[in-house]
């Protein structure tokens, strides 16, 4: 686990199950890339899984000790029987930016709180500093990011990956990545990990071009999953492989590059964002090149017939371009099961060993509770 401080110092994490007495885990840290203070991160061994755990964070600093509240998480489930959710997001903002354009991100962070999935995938593109006039640095941007996504992440863990925001305009990967905290992976910056039965490749696509290494790595990765018995392959990654709106049409070289490797592999969900409207296509084949549908139904379909997509964005922010969400420049394609330009889009993933659900929301303007906009299934026997 990761946190942040303002002040330097040695920080410990103090956990317990319910009930029982603290155990304490050391800390190691350095600067902040934000305004001063640390980045401590702490490795907890031998969990229980399934597990319900209280923890705090302590820092010593000038001879003082400062304590955090007590918060409470949950690890992974035991068995790949066990049935759990996580919730996809991306493409949010920072509230209360002028204009309105990040008018959704409240009301999102809010229905994913209450919601409680087991973690949190995020897929990149987070503060927007470089066109948010209150941030007259990157680091205070960030920080405001960092604050507004605190009350979900200390409970819910977030594994995120990268837009472009994150790593172009005026934000780098170096003012990101040491606040974030994910497994190595490939070159630091994909990675994945197992849940229960379901795999996740959070895959580094942040720009309209992809590393070659990259994709060598998803190569590798998704086999050694298919060979250590996933049931589910998820990827997860910033740029789309479909998208149709004004603002971020999806690029083909990507998809050239990519989609032989998610289809050699059987990959049954692949999410995205960037473009900021929602589009989900039925199970592909051949989606590198003249899509073949596999199937027609769009609400239940067999595993392992071809790869669901899935643009699911934006997660509070409206577009730069134009100030409002990435409205379609052409008519629904027949492989494009659902899709929606009118309000802002996350998603909630239930998994176990049977069936994968995916249902997408559309956030309202009016302060009501979100719309399912789109339900969809994976069976597998
Ligand atoms: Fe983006």
């Amino acid at each position: 686990m990761r946190w942040i401080t303002p002040a330097p110092g040695e920080g410990f994490v103090e956990y317990r199950e319910r009930g029982r007495a603290w155990e304490r885990t050391p800390a190691v840290y350095r600067p902040s890339p934000g305004i001063g203070g640390s980045v401590h991160t702490a490795e907890l061994r031998n969990l229980r899984p399934g597990t319900e755990y209280e923890y705090r964070v302590l820092v010593h600093s000038d001879g003082r000790e400062f304590t955090s509240q007590v918060f409470a998480t949950r690890t992974a489930p035991a068995a790949d029987s066990d049935r759990f959710t996580c919730a996809f997001f991306c493409d949010t903002g920072v509230m209360g930016r002028p204009g309105g354009q990040a008018d959704g991100v409240l009301p999102v962070l809010q229905e994913l709180r209450q919601a409680r999935p087991l973690l949190l995938l995020g897929g990149g593109d987070y503060a927007y500093c470089d066109k948010d006039p209150r941030f007259k640095t990157i680091a205070t941007g960030i920080d405001a990011w960092f604050r507004q996504i605190e009350p979900l992440a200390c409970e819910i863990p977030l594994m995120a990956q990268y837009g472009n925001h994150e790593v172009d305009l005026v934000e780098r990967f170096s003012d990101w990545e040491p606040r974030f905290a994910h497994p190595a992976g490939g070159q630091g910056r994909c990675y994945s990990f197992r849940i229960g039965c379901a795999h996740f490749a959070a895959f580094y696509a942040p720009v309209k071009t992809v590393d070659p290494q990259d994709v060598a790595w998803l190569d590798a990765d998704l086999a050694a999953a298919r060979a250590d018995g996933a049931r589910w392959l998820i990827v997860f990654q910033h740029q789309p492989i479909f998208a149709h709106g004004r603002s971020h049409p999806a690029n083909p070289d990507i998809r050239r590059q990519l989609v032989p490797v998610i289809e050699r592999h059987k990959v049954d969900l692949h999410l995205s964002g960037h473009d900021q409207n929602f589009e989900r296509t039925f199970p592909l084949r051949s989606a590198f090149d003249a899509p073949v549908i596999a199937s027609q139904d769009a609400r239940t379909t067999p595993a392992g017939i071809g790869t669901i997509y899935a643009k699911i964005s934006p997660s509070g922010k409206r577009s730069d371009i134009g100030g409002d969400f990435s409205h379609y420049t052409c008519p629904q394609q027949d492989f494009i099961a659902v899709r929606d330009d009118g309000a802002h889009h996350y998603a909630m993933i239930a998994v176990d060993a049977r069936s994968l659900e995916v249902a997408v929301h559309a956030v309202s303007e009016n302060g009501q509770p979100s719309r399912v906009i789109d339900r969809f299934t994976i069976l597998r026997d």
